[in-house]
């Protein structure tokens, strides 16, 4: 029951779609009945430590959408491509794009952006049958440049160029925009001004779908909540209890009990001593 690409540009439904970077979390998302699946390059941060997304390659996201989609073969799968892969050229971009879908089977990639250099970039990829997703409003891949990792589209510059931003992509053929970290009523406006969905993080309710880290969504990090998400689990605090007990019980020499472990028959071990 995967989803097409015009299924989703005209569900009725509201679109839930939620990031995944290994094989057990491609498992859950699918399972948990996502209509679209993430491999985001928050994976730089999640997943491997980094304190940006800009040391992501492209390597890294082929390597683990391989493993989303051992265990998803039946979403929609979206690919970010990382910083600097769709910044050289259409050629490079497309390059690039290529690769993700050939190699990790999936159905989309996602880049940031709608300056003019990414809007030719998106015609090009469209064009050739590759499936885009956009992104404005905060943009973490060149969050410094932005002023960190701030709300944007508050003022009425930023405002504008995040709706022209977004109405630029769905012209350049993107089969969707997420709307990341901008006001609820500037999403609204959005996305009653596209004909494509819109799907929101930190941007209100009426955006046409919505879009979680699964760390955030889970609670894999124990500490404060982020604004925009919401945790409906505490899997980071699961994960430290479990550990603790674990180490609790081999210390005291409580596990492994019969039950972990396994028998022979006297006679052969008698012949051992
Ligand atoms: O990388 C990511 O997880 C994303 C989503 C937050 C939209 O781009
Ligand atoms: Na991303």
């Amino acid at each position: 029951m995967k989803r097409s690409v015009p299924d989703l540009m005209t569900a009725a439904e509201p679109l839930v779609m939620v990031t995944a970077y290994d094989y057990p979390g491609g498992i859950h998302a699918e399972r948990g009945g996502a209509d679209l699946i993430l491999v985001g390059d928050s994976l730089g941060n999640v997943v491997l430590g980094y304190d940006s997304t800009a040391p992501v390659t492209l390597n890294d996201m082929i390597h683990h959408a391989r493993a989303v989609r051992r265990g998803a073969r039946d979403t929609f799968l979206v690919v970010d491509l990382p910083f600097g892969t769709y910044h050289t050229g259409v050629t490079d971009a497309m390059r690039a794009a290529v690769r993700v879908i050939q190699e990790t089977g999936a159905d989309a990639v996602k880049m940031e952006g709608a300056t003019p250099e990414v809007l030719d970039v998106v015609r090009v990829l469209t064009r050739n049958g590759i499936p885009v997703m956009g992104h404005v409003g905060l943009m973490p891949q060149t969050a410094t440049a932005q002023g960190g990792l701030k709300v944007q589209g508050k003022d009425e510059e930023s405002a504008r160029r995040t709706v022209e931003g977004a109405q630029a992509l769905q012209d350049a053929g993107a089969f969707a925009v997420v709307l990341e970290a901008i006001p609820a009523r500037l999403a609204r406006l959005i996305t009653e001004r596209l004909t494509v969905p819109t799907i929101g993080i930190g941007a209100g309710v009426y955006c046409k779908g919505q879009v979680l880290v699964y760390h955030d969504l889970l609670g894999l990090y124990e500490g404060e909540e982020k604004k925009l998400a919401k945790r409906y689990a505490e899997l980071g605090r699961d994960a430290r209890e479990a550990i603790a007990a674990y180490a609790a019980e081999v210390r005291a020499g409580q596990f492994p009990t019969k039950e972990q472990s396994f028998v022979m028959k006297d006679d052969v071990l008698g012949k051992l001593y």
